[in-house]
């Protein structure tokens, strides 16, 4: 657990994550940061970002910012290496085969959630393509629901 706080000296893997990261907050950072961790210095951490249209199929309501407003965001954050629209929308096998990750990283809250059927994926596919999964604590409980909450009150 220390190694990984810290990073492994020498490894290097490319590391997918993805989401809307609507209003960027502390909780994407620390997610980011473990992705840099898990990658490694010479890794990359790729984000896939979810287009306005599927957020709005999904969740029934546009993002606060749109996908190039998110986008600009999260290019200039350190930890990541790669921004890329995630083309699968619902089926985001499409997009993880893009960048052929390792290791397919997410936040803790997904443990409690079918996070491979929203994903579209199963562990077959997983073991086909060699791609592990792993979920990172989830070490502040800010979320952009709690945030727009707060902008409402
Ligand atoms: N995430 C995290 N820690 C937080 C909030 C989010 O690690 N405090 C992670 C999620 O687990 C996911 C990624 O960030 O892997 C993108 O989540 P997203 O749904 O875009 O962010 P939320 O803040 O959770 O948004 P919402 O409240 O709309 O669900």
């Amino acid at each position: 657990m220390q190694r990984i706080k810290k990073g492994i000296p020498g490894f290097s893997m490319i590391v997918y994550t993805g989401g809307t990261f609507d209003i960027p907050h502390t909780g994407h950072m620390e997610l980011f940061d473990y992705c840099r961790r898990y990658a490694g210095k010479h890794g990359k951490v790729v984000v896939a970002l979810n287009t306005d249209e599927f957020v709005f199929r999904f969740k029934k309501v546009y993002p606060i910012m749109t996908y190039e407003e998110r986008k600009k965001i999260i290019s200039n954050i350190k930890s990541i290496d790669k921004v890329i629209v995630n083309i699968g929308n619902e089926d985001s096998k499409k997009t993880i085969l893009k960048v052929k990750p390792d290791v397919v990283i997410i936040g803790m809250d997904w443990i409690e959630r079918d996070y491979c059927k929203q994903m579209n994926f199963n562990a077959n596919w997983l073991n086909k393509h060699k791609i592990a999964v792993i979920y990172v604590p989830r070490t502040t409980n800010n979320s952009t629901t709690k945030i727009k909450e707060k902008i409402r009150a």
